[in-house]
């Protein structure tokens, strides 16, 4: 099925309606068959479509979803970003931070935002859950000359910029696992994976790729073994999409051309406000190598900073961290929405 289709679009905004619709009533509305729409419908619950049957032949979304639409998420666009950035919405693509390397746009920001990816990726190699109207699934890419401040940092000043955006929606009790995460009370709310393009000794691209969860399914919850949680479960209520595509990008915005001309060292204080394990009895681990001591923030180039029991500080540029008192959440991590 091709999901750029305008049909697929208009076939949700009317499951989206207070009034269900019976199958003769959809087929009638976008002029195709009985059973293309019960093909599509079939489709729609595949790809993560909670499809309620009211009752014989009538349907109607469980919980009603948006779109991302490049009208409403630009509207709230200062006019500066809106000369500065090319943004394309799209309902279904394999990842957003392959679709965006295919954009050719003249602006010297792209952004990319899918409704759902079919091949969603996290970090390490992981998987990120996509399904339709469970997220948001945003890349963000532009050229970066070799003479800006260095890398070091960028996804942590990311997951700051997201923090910022969660706030102006009013949700409190954020924290940031170092480097990627956006946690909610120590559960995986978004993450961040960041690619690179070109050649770093010359100017380069970066991809920057942002999974926020906006109503995870119980299916996908469960799966994730209630250590991930997404903005529904948090507010009881569904947060207007757009309008957070529109924030995010506006931080980042922000944020990145701070961190382009200054460095991480600019956010330090402010990332260590937000640490998810400050003062925290955790295990650091660097290939096969563990380090356990107390987490006591980062440094001014974004390495995480362990106190070890011989009151030694270790920095550390890359690894992971495991809380200790959940060794055996620690095992296996088929996604990365966690
Ligand atoms: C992580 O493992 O925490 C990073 C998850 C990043 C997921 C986002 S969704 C949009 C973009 N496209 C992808 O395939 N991945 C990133």
């Amino acid at each position: 099925m091709d999901f750029s289709n305008t049909l697929i679009r208009q076939l949700i905004q009317l499951l989206n309606q207070k009034t269900p619709y019976t199958d003769t009533a959809l087929a009638h509305q976008l002029g195709i068959t009985q059973s293309v729409i019960l093909q599509y419908l079939h489709i729609l619950q595949n790809v993560g479509l909670d499809i309620h049957l009211v009752s014989d032949h009538t349907y109607q979304l469980k919980q009603p979803i948006r779109l991302c639409d490049t009208q409403l998420i630009t509207k709230y666009w200062p006019d500066y970003l809106k000369n500065k950035v090319a943004l394309k919405a799209h309902f279904s693509v394999s990842s957003t931070n392959d679709e965006i390397k295919k954009m050719n746009m003249m602006k010297p920001i792209k952004v990319c935002v899918s409704d759902h990816q079919t091949a969603g990726r996290g970090c390490q190699g992981r998987s990120w859950i996509s399904s339709l109207g469970s997220g948001i699934y945003y890349s963000y890419a532009y050229q970066r000359k070799n003479n800006s401040a260095t890398l070091a940092g960028l996804s942590l000043t990311v997951g700051l910029a997201l923090i910022k955006t969660l706030l102006q929606f009013n949700i409190s009790d954020l924290s940031l696992k170092w480097p990627n995460d956006v946690l909610w009370q120590s559960k995986k709310i978004a993450g961040v994976l960041i690619e690179l393009t070109g050649d770093i000794k010359q100017d380069y691209h970066l991809v920057i790729g942002i999974g926020l969860n906006l109503c995870l399914s119980p299916k996908s919850h469960q799966a994730l073994n209630s250590l991930a949680s997404d903005l529904y479960r948090i507010t009881g209520k569904m947060i207007d999409k757009n309008k957070l595509i529109s924030e995010i990008t506006i931080q980042l915005y922000d944020h990145l051309s701070k961190f382009d001309r200054m460095g991480f060292s600019y956010f330090t204080d402010d990332w260590n406000q937000y640490d998810a394990y400050r003062d925290q009895l955790v295990v650091f681990h660097v290939g096969s190598k563990k380090y356990q001591g107390i987490g006591i923030g980062v440094n001014n180039t974004g390495h995480f900073l362990l106190s070890t029991d011989h009151q030694n500080r270790v920095s550390f540029p890359s690894g992971e961290i495991q809380v200790k008192s959940s060794a055996e959440r620690w095992c296996s991590r088929p996604e990365s929405n966690r």
